[in-house]
């Protein structure tokens, strides 16, 4: 019998128990005729963050690892095809670069090709680690110096290449369309041949690119695959001598989300737009303050031609492309209908920060940056919005200023009076040009130097499980005169695996809480949102992927939960629990209930940490006592249990119809189990 089958009979026999004797089952009794709070319609939102390659080689369609050859000080990614027995070499050159963003360019040398040959490059894709350094990396090792061993990553990085894991994602049918730069010295004549192959050297798709002329010019060039792989990898060749320089090497889908050129990978959007998200926070946190400022998201670099974009170290252990910048980010947004949230690094990075007298470009970056989201086309960045291809604005309201600044250094972002000192001059600023923008300040500064308003503060929690059922009540007393909260980074991290049920159901019981307070509590993201694992820097992470797979982790599938049963106001609720029994010093039950405003369905979310089913005597006052029924529900046998690529919806949300029922009546909420029960009056 399948699972489903199995949940429907138990809880359709709990619901028709409603006479019977019941020994010590709690009690939820709700108040129809009281509505409460307004449930912010932003409650539910995600956060991107470019980490565990969340962006090149994740959510960014590129397939090309290190395109422009600035990742390394060696040419990192790709390798060197000699066929029938010739004489090839590849190193980076500064000489003659494609344009000042983009200084190096790989040169190639063809001396000799086999009869029948060929030789060139291979790149294998986003095959790799990362290689954990905050800071940049310089490459010191070279085969002259053998008392400098590589470093570790550097085997990894290798072992990976012989992995099929992250191995170009070939879909027979399709078209990839190929751009590159090629300067060509007088000895090279070409054609170069651009191919997809598979590991063994079958041709996918092939395509001859004629080349000529002098100086740097662009070829593009168009790949249909005759065939699959989930294990490619791109090769550039010539049959023929000579010196030819390269820059740029840049391969995507045609079908990118949407069909945006420079898009974002289709099968990841569609996870994203699975959850609703009410906005979208991004570039990051951490990523987006930089270990030091000289790597911080600075968003006019990350506009424009990509080839004119110079990327940056991210914290996180590889360089950023940003070909995932500022424009593509607003327009990820909008086709997600999602509101954007832009942070926007407010001068400090996790180890130095802008002396506050030269904050005046950090403060210029952010009323720019608005400008660029919403200006008429005839304002200086509103234009340069138009000429990326949107002439309408974006309708940016929502900026953090700053992230975890002021947190304390153990957060990575310095104390809260040296925030505050940033905060003061770019909060006024930004609010006197743009005064119906909401900002977020990024901690709880509420005494001097602070002098300007907070309207809403960002709180981070990464505990265990534990803490966060512990804690579900939390909001229930705070402070309602100060700001309100975005709740804008939170997972349970330990105690997690690599994203078990038993996080998704701490994150639950929590979130109970946020959207009983969300008078207060307007908005929130679980973070991170994606993992490549072979990249993994943080765990745990809501979406899994590599690529050519995706899946969800138990908290995926609890995020969609409440977020796609947002009701409109809180109903209050009143939980019963049975005679305290066992040793387990948590509540067994948390729960919180609403009624969505067009339907007056009742929806009422409840969460069962215990390994035990939870009897519930459920009474509805002061409105319908009959009501349809159904119970959508998130279980599994452990709370150790996981999704994975070969079992991806192992941990998923079951429908189950339950029929009518009249208040009072019972049910069972399953052993380890989110539940939302929907209401409907007939
Ligand atoms: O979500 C991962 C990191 O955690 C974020 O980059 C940072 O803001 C926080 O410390």
């Amino acid at each position: 019998m399948k699972k489903t089958s199995v949940l429907r009979l138990i809880a359709l026999l709990l619901v028709c128990r409603t006479a019977n004797a019941w020994a010590d089952p709690a009690t939820i009794t709700i108040d129809l005729n009281k509505p409460g709070a307004q449930i912010s319609p932003l409650l539910y939102g995600i956060f991107f963050e470019d980490i565990n390659r969340s962006a090149d080689g994740g959510l960014y369609a590129e397939m090309v690892q290190n395109r422009s050859f600035e990742d390394f000080n060696l040419p990192m990614g790709w390798t060197l095809l000699n066929e029938g027995g010739g004489a090839v070499t590849m190193e980076l050159d500064k000489t003659q670069p494609l344009n000042d963003q983009n200084p190096t360019c790989l040169r190639l040398d063809i001396t000799r090709v086999g009869s029948g040959g060929r030789a060139g490059l291979i790149n294998q894709g986003y095959k790799g680690v990362s290689t954990g350094t905050k800071d940049p990396v310089v490459i010191s090792f070279t085969t002259d110096s053998p008392d400098s061993p590589p470093p570790d990553w550097m085997q990894r990085f290798a072992d990976a290449q012989q992995k099929p894991e992250n191995g170009m994602n070939v879909e027979q049918g399709k078209t990839y369309l190929l751009s590159f730069y090629a300067r060509l010295n007088s000895d090279f004549t070409g054609p170069l041949t651009a191919s997809l192959e598979k590991q063994d050297g079958t041709v996918l798709a092939s395509q001859e690119v004629a080349c000529s002329g002098v100086g740097w010019k662009k070829y593009e060039a168009k790949l249909v695959a005759a065939a699959s792989d989930q294990d490619a990898r791109f090769v550039l060749s010539a049959k023929t001598t000579g010196t030819v320089w390269l820059d740029m090497v840049s391969l995507f889908p045609a079908d990118t989300f949407n069909q945006r050129p420079n898009g974002l990978r289709a099968d990841l959007m569609q996870m994203l737009v699975a959850l609703h998200p009410a906005f979208v926070r991004f570039p990051g946190g951490s990523f987006g303050e930089g270990y030091r400022l000289s790597e911080a998201f600075r968003w006019k670099e990350t506009i424009g031609d990509p080839a004119q974009r110079p990327g940056q170290w991210n914290i996180w252990g590889y360089r950023a492309s940003n070909g995932l910048g500022y424009f593509e980010y607003l327009q990820m947004c909008e086709d997600l209908k999602a509101e954007p949230l832009f942070v926007i690094n407010c001068g400090m990075a996790e180890k130095d920060s802008v002396d506050p007298k030269d904050l005046d470009p950090w403060i210029q970056d952010a009323l720019d940056a608005i400008d660029f989201a919403n200006g008429p086309v005839t304002s200086p960045w509103g234009a340069r919005r138009a000429a990326a291809g949107h002439p309408a604005p974006f309708n940016l309201k929502l900026m953090e200023l700053g992230n975890e600044n002021g947190m304390g250094y153990s957060w990575g972002g310095g104390t809260a009076a040296e925030y505050a000192l940033r905060y003061n001059p770019l909060y006024q600023k930004v609010k006197a040009a743009y005064p119906d923008l909401k900002t977020i300040s990024t901690a709880p500064i509420q005494k001097p130097p602070l002098n300007a308003p907070v309207e809403t503060v960002d709180e981070h929690y990464y505990p265990t499980a534990e803490w966060f059922e512990d804690h579900a009540a939390m909001y229930d007393a705070y402070d309602r005169s100060g700001p309100k909260i975005y709740v804008g980074e939170y997972a349970t991290k330990k105690g997690a695996g690599n994203g078990n049920l038993n996080a998704a159901l701490g994150e639950a019981a929590f979130m109970t809480g946020m959207e009983r307070n969300s008078d207060l509590v307007i908005m929130s993201s679980y973070a991170p949102l994606f993992v490549n694992p072979e990249w993994r820097d943080w765990n745990p992470n809501l979406i899994v992927f590599d690529s050519s797979r995706v899946y969800g982790t138990p908290s995926y599938y609890n995020q969609m939960l409440f977020a796609t049963n947002r009701p409109d106001v809180v109903l209050p609720l009143d939980l019963q629990l049975p005679q305290a029994g066992g040793t387990n010093p948590h509540k067994p039950l948390y729960a919180v209930a609403g009624k969505k405003n067009d339907t007056g369905e009742i929806i009422l979310k409840v969460v069962n940490i215990t390994g035990q089913p939870q009897d519930t005597a459920i009474q509805l006052n002061g409105g319908a006592a009959n009501f349809n029924a159904s119970a959508t529900v998130l279980t599994s046998a452990s709370p150790n249990d996981e999704n994975s690529f070969d079992h991806p919806t192992q941990v998923a949300p079951k429908d189950i119809a339950l029929g009518a029922v009249t208040s009072p009546f019972h049910y069972a909420f399953a052993p380890y189990s989110i539940t939302v029960l929907h209401l409907k009056a007939p």
